[in-house]
């Protein structure tokens, strides 16, 4: 069959709260909790999201560990031994400044109100030296709740959440931590990776790992979490070895998102003026997100040796490397790219994410996005449900192609509804068992971006 006329794009609706509701309406995103009125902060993904989520790690995964022989990837434990939070520098300085409206009790972070005013509050500044600049400052601060602006004294409020693992006095004398950052996981097993494989320097360590933060605010849906995930990559190397290395993973990084299909238009460098503690260097790939404009997807930091020196300090175990070939012991540096999953998750869903106004009149919404990507690659419908010997041949196709692909069989509803169905979620390939399936075993396939259809035998979809 011939390819519809051209098809008008509209993106010019496209908000996060079109997301937001999107994402909730097609089972992708839901509020944490939402029974219970539901929980700031956490999100849960739904069947099309899990799907899409995994897909994104096996790319990534593609990328970073299968296709690079240096790299291995672990799993390394949430809980970890409460010293390595204090080397990490997490429990010392991992704090944003809070200050608080006397009149509602409505919580902000001073330094971003700071910013706004165009005073920079550097994150190495004491608690004393933050309160002199919102001294100077804080009755221009309008409170969003209830207009006044009367602001209590800053406070550095720290990011670590804790639990009362193995405390059983409850007395909470050594919290354990739960995970600020997954990267420490990595840095942790450093040795141990040393001891048992055969990873010369330079090599890499990815992982995938949960983590939580005491945000303030969490806001903005899935872009500012209190639990989230972080896919982390350690790039361990000579020290001084750094200024190639990072120039090359940097530019991987970014066309990873252009290779699976980000609009470049939609993608940018931002490199951090003010650094944090661990870092020599850093840079953001960002996304221009519909309502909040481009912000921060992943984070490459050039991170030095601070963190294995910091773990042989406070563990007392030597961290040295030794090559074997030439002699030389040394502290690995490291460059790392870190990028929180349900960030890259909504850059994939809001580029993919298109209205558009059909020939015929009316609108059909499509995910965009790259087959690999794609939570269902084939639907499987009959044409009718009323004539059983085409829904039979229809749920074979479906466990055929079932037992490769991620697939759907659906018989409900009119033709037309079921291909709309599949475009919102972004399913590439219907496949349509029909009379002529009959009589000549011919399968009808159609295409969610052209909306073409041409005959195929099953066998060539495997
Ligand atoms: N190990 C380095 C590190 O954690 P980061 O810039 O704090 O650096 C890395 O975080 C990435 O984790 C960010 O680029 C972002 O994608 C994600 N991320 C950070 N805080 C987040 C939050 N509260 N909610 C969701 N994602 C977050």
């Amino acid at each position: 069959m011939k390819a519809k006329e051209t098809i008008k794009t509209d993106k010019a609706s496209k908000t996060m709260d079109d997301i937001i509701s999107f994402c909730k309406r097609r089972g992708f995103v839901y509020p944490g909790s939402e029974i219970y009125g539901g929980l700031g902060g956490a999100y849960d993904f739904g069947p099309y999201g899990s799907l899409l989520l995994n897909n994104l790690k096996n790319a990534w995964r593609k990328a970073v560990v299968r296709t690079k022989p240096n790299y291995v990837e672990i799993d390394s434990a949430m809980f970890k031994e409460p010293k390595t939070w204090v080397a990490s520098g997490h429990v010392g300085g991992f704090s944003d400044p809070l200050a608080e409206c006397k009149k509602c009790n409505v919580r902000v972070r001073v330094d971003k109100e700071l910013g706004a005013l165009g005073v920079h509050a550097d994150e190495k500044m004491s608690e004393e030296e933050l309160n002199t600049l919102w001294d100077a400052n804080r009755k221009k601060v309008i409170c969003q709740k209830c207009k006044s602006n009367n602001w209590t004294d800053a406070r550095m409020f720290n990011l670590l959440v804790k639990s009362n693992l193995g405390d059983f006095t409850g007395e909470g004398k050594t919290p354990v931590y739960l995970p600020g950052e997954a990267c420490q996981g990595i840095y942790l097993n450093y040795k141990n990776i040393v001891d048992t494989t055969r990873m010369k320097i330079p090599f890499g360590v990815a992982q995938i790992g949960k983590a939580f933060r005491n945000e303030i605010n969490p806001r903005n849906f899935l872009f500012r979490c209190r639990e989230f995930e972080q896919a982390d990559t350690q790039y361990f190397i000579k020290p001084n070895e750094n200024k190639e290395a990072y120039e090359k993973i940097r530019e991987e990084r970014f066309n990873w998102y252009l290779g699976l299909g980000i609009k470049p238009e939609n993608l940018r460098w931002k490199q951090h003026e003010h650094l944090v503690f661990y870092a020599k260097d850093a840079w953001d790939i960002e996304y221009n997100f519909p309502t909040y404009g481009f912000d921060e997807v992943e984070g490459i930091h050039d991170r030095t040796d601070y963190d294995l020196q910091q773990h042989m300090k406070y563990s007392g175990v030597d961290l040295h490397y030794l090559d074997q070939t030439t002699g030389e012991k040394y502290v690995p540096w490291i460059l790392e790219t870190s990028v929180g999953m349900g960030r890259m998750f909504l850059t994939f869903l809001c580029d993919a994410y298109t209205v558009e106004t059909l020939p015929e009149g009316g609108e059909r919404t499509v995910l965009r996005l790259k087959e690999e990507l794609a939570p269902i690659r084939y639907a499987v419908f009959p044409l009718v449900k009323n004539k059983p010997e085409l829904v039979a041949r229809a749920k074979e196709v479906y466990e055929v192609l079932a037992s490769e692909h991620m697939c759907e069989f659906d018989d409900n509803g009119n033709i037309g509804k079921r291909y709309r169905r599949q475009d919102e979620i972004g399913t590439p390939h219907c496949v349509v068992v029909d009379y002529q399936t009959m009589e000549d075993g011919t399968l009808a396939l159609r295409d969610r971006d052209t909306m073409e259809q041409r005959r195929v035998r099953v066998e060539e979809l495997l």
